[in-house]
């Protein structure tokens, strides 16, 4: 969602606003801004692409010594320039600020600031941080201590930044629940809410911690912490360096990132897994120390995520119930929050999330702590995350950064972690013996090169998603732990090729979706030959029977045969506990080549974001 760039340097720093704006494109956003010092404040928006706003730049010679950046994704108020970020306050001596998050008791703030005589231009939150911080100033004549005594009235998730008319030489940033980095460097001091941001300008990286409040000026900063003292208290904070390479976030030979992101996943699934690959054995400690303790007294796993973090939590439940006898239920975060869930006891809570700052998540993993739930693990791509600091337990999927918004090698990636946990916990309640253990860790080992051999199949796709990019719609089915893998495939679709796209449970198929079954309806189905097999061939007859076109992926050895309106790709010969993350790599490449078919923009699909860090 939003992103938050910001820069005071002894050089011109137009040119690393935008190119950090650039770089947090992939968040997610509808409009663009910023504000330089140069002579008072100069400010730029727009509601077009972050392209739209370097043309702006260009034609009023934008430069200045400090500025801060903002792309914004609507929440409060439409998309529109007056709406976009960043917001002014105050007219002899103008704030101005950007935000991410949301401020839910702005309503209340902005009724007693109307009061005090301010005046409103824009719809959203982010004015009444504004204008709070002009009236604090007026009281306190100090940036910093302003913003700490705003802060202390702001409820909700947010992180701000703020540059004052009168004190150019300054730019004080606060972090509360949403994610805010410090960068230091050679030549000036920098701000964003993704590293990834930073990275043309340093790599050495403070990540702000919930209440801190900093200053920046060109050659140095300081921190406080508002957490027990309005008006803070210094805090050191280590500096850290970012390992995060050039390559990593760069498109590379690709044309999109979704498509390096798809071809990455070999190695992204072996980076994640290295630490078993020498190992004759698996430790419970790759997910923390007190790992043995709490999974040995593990009676009941919750998992709570969003998205495709739903769906592979939705995969492990099949896992964790088969092969480690343990009851798992899978909850989509949003609704977890807000029902009256009995706790179990002895209930491990896991939270998965590729970005750990999904705010539903966030929330949900809170609300299972209030209802005494004691431990809980994080299955997460960005070590700096909220959920990694939120929990007992960890593991960090290395996927690396993944900048296009559908979820693709996080996906693997989680699944992979998820089958390492399931191993760890048959072990460890005594339902594996010692050749099982080294069986599946022989498994795990041979995956990035089954994946590497699956995507041989994109030339089979490709022709597959012409027929499927004048279609308006589509069904997916699968059976068993494939249904998720099925409903990922349809979410896939979806978000990048607006085909309005929906998953069964292909036992379902007669209580209602087979009346939507026609020639215009192309089926996919993922027919891997295991138990459910010969079942699954059942409801296919039942579509063919009714004049349905069929897409299926199956195992070379499913025995399913092409013909009139009966289309088959094979993948490898079936794969046992590795077959849903197989079946996914066809299904990521079919929604791939259908966007670009219908010439979609693939890395940013239209009204989606990254990380949803509002609810
Ligand atoms: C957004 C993204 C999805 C992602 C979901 C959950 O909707 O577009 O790709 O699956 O958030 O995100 P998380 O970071 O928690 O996995």
């Amino acid at each position: 969602m939003c992103g938050i760039v910001g820069a005071i340097a002894n050089v011109d720093v137009v040119p690393v606003l935008l190119k950090g704006l650039l770089r947090l494109e992939y968040r997610g956003y509808d409009s663009a801004g910023l504000v330089v010092t140069n002579h008072g404040l100069q400010r730029l928006r727009t509601t077009g692409r972050v392209a739209e706003l370097s043309k702006l730049v260009a034609q009023q010679n934008t430069c200045g010594l400090a500025g801060i950046a903002h792309t914004r994704w609507a929440t409060h108020g439409e998309p529109s320039e007056r709406n976009a970020h960043p917001h002014f306050s105050g007219e002899k001596s103008r704030i101005a600020v950007v935000h991410n998050g949301i401020i839910e008791n702005h309503e209340e703030i902005r009724t007693h600031l109307k009061n005090q005589g301010y005046e409103f231009t824009s719809d959203t939150d982010t004015e009444v941080i504004a204008h709070l911080i002009a009236f604090k100033l007026e009281q306190e004549n100090n940036l910093l201590k302003a913003v700490c005594l705003s802060i202390a009235e702001l409820q909700g998730a947010y992180a701000i930044a703020v540059m004052e008319e009168t004190h150019p030489e300054r730019i004080v940033v606060a972090r509360n629940g949403a994610p805010l980095l410090i960068g230091v460097g050679k030549d000036g001091n920098y701000v964003a809410s993704d590293s990834s941001a930073l990275l043309q300008a340093t790599r050495d990286i403070i990540y702000l911690e919930e209440g801190d409040v900093a200053e920046l000026h060109n050659r140095d900063y300081r921190i406080v912490n508002c957490l027990h003292n309005q008006l803070g208290e210094a805090v050191e904070r280590t500096v850290h360096e970012s390992y995060l390479s050039n390559e990593a976030i760069e498109l590379g030979p690709y044309t999109h990132f979704m498509q390096k992101e798809i071809f990455e996943q070999p190695s992204a699934v072996a980076n994640t897994l290295e630490m078993v690959f020498n190992a004759q054995s698996i430790s419970p400690n790759l997910f923390g120390s007190e790992a043995e303790k709490v999974l040995s007294g593990t009676k009941h796993i919750l998992i709570l995520a969003c998205g495709t973090s739903y769906h592979a939590g939705l995969v492990a439940r099949y896992w964790i119930e088969a092969v480690a006898g343990i009851p798992c239920n899978v909850d989509i975060a949003s609704e977890y929050r807000y029902r009256n869930p009995i706790a179990h006891p002895n209930t491990l809570v896991i939270g998965i999330s590729q970005s750990g700052e999904t705010a539903d998540t966030l929330a949900a993993l809170n609300y299972a702590k209030k209802l005494n739930h004691q431990h809980s693990l994080a299955i997460c791509n960005v070590p700096e995350s909220a959920l990694i600091r939120q929990t007992n337990l960890r593991f960090l999927t290395r996927a690396g950064p993944e900048i296009g918004v559908a979820s693709t090698k996080a996906f693997t990636t989680q699944l992979a972690s998820l089958l390492l946990l399931t191993i760890t916990l048959a072990k460890i309640h005594h339902r594996l013996s010692k050749d099982d253990e080294y069986r599946m860790i022989a498994a795990l080992r041979h995956l990035p090169v089954a994946l590497q051999n699956t995507l041989q199949v994109e030339s089979q796709v490709k022709v597959w998603a012409k027929s499927f990019a004048t279609k308006r719609h589509a069904l997916f089915l699968g059976r068993g732990v494939h249904y998720p893998i099925a409903m990922e495939g349809a979410l896939k679709l979806k978000e990048i090729s607006y085909i309005h796209a929906e998953a069964y449970a292909a036992g379902e198929l007669k209580h209602g979706p087979l009346a939507l079954v026609d020639s215009e309806m192309p089926i996919v189905a993922i027919a891997p030959n295991d138990q459910l097999l010969s079942k699954l061939k059942s409801n296919l007859q039942e579509v063919h029977a009714r004049g349905g076109e069929l897409y299926v992926f199956a195992d070379a050895d499913s025995q399913i045969m092409e013909s009139k309106n009966l289309h088959v790709i094979r993948l490898a010969e079936h794969t046992g506990l590795l077959s849903p993350i197989l079946h996914t790599i066809p299904l990521q490449l079919l929604a791939y080549h259908v966007a670009l078919e219908r010439g979609t923009d693939v890395d940013k699909p239209r009204n989606l974001a990254k990380a949803v860090t509002v609810e």
